[in-house]
């Protein structure tokens, strides 16, 4: 998506060799503009698949994956890093590993939000080692719903995430690959044909 390179070039920085900082649209303010966008560009793609729910995690996931849910026309379902005190019902339940804070999370969906016939687009803000693409993997297996497709607004594909996802069958698409963030510098993957 050409306004989401543009946007990451202009405004992103890169922390440690491996980390994109994007807080002025995506992680911390959010520009509701690039976000329609990013709604629109995925919603198109998926817009005669049947699907019934977009499931996401907090925080950062919840911006796009709620104007995916607008255009499609769906609800939007983000699991919950912490239990909420209004979570009385039976839960999914998956643990996230995660490499860059080494720690591991319970996620968690109820079980009422998500069933054996809904057709899911998994939706997050980044996508690095993959792991919490799993957890919300596992939580939509556990619900017996099937997932279409997993989409990511920016790809660190010099990590191992989409591999991993491949592997296991899944369908990664992702609006912005970056090959690399060596000296300080964004540079994506090549756009194939
Ligand atoms: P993984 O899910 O792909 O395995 O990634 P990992 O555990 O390594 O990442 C942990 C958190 O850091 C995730 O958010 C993930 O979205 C985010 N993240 C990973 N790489 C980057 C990056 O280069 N830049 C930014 N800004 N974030 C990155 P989280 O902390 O679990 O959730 P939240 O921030 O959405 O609340
Ligand atoms: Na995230
Ligand atoms: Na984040």
């Amino acid at each position: 998506m050409k306004e989401l390179l543009e946007k990451i070039l202009k405004e992103g920085t890169v922390l440690e060799e491996d980390v994109l900082k994007v807080d002025s649209f995506l992680t911390h303010q959010i520009d509701p503009e690039l976000m329609s966008l990013v709604g629109k560009t995925f919603a198109d793609k998926y817009r005669d698949k049947g699907i019934t729910k977009i499931v996401t995690i907090e925080s950062s996931g919840i911006a796009p994956a709620v104007f995916i849910g607008l255009e499609l026309g769906v609800p939007v379902i983000f699991a919950r890093k912490q239990k909420s005190l209004t979570m009385t019902t039976e839960l999914l339940t998956a643990s996230v590993y995660s490499f860059t804070k080494q720690t591991t999370n319970n996620i968690s969906i109820s079980t009422k939000f998500l069933t054996e016939h809904d057709k899911v687009l998994v939706v997050d803000d980044f996508l690095a080692n993959g792991q919490a693409a799993l957890g919300l993997i596992e939580l939509c297996q556990q619900a017996g719903a099937s997932i279409e497709a997993i989409n990511i607004v920016i790809e660190k594909s010099f990590q191992n995430g989409r591999s991993l996802l491949e592997e296991k069958g899944y369908k990664v698409d992702s609006l912005a690959r970056i090959k690399s963030l060596k000296n300080n510098k964004v540079h994506f993957v090549e756009e194939e044909n």
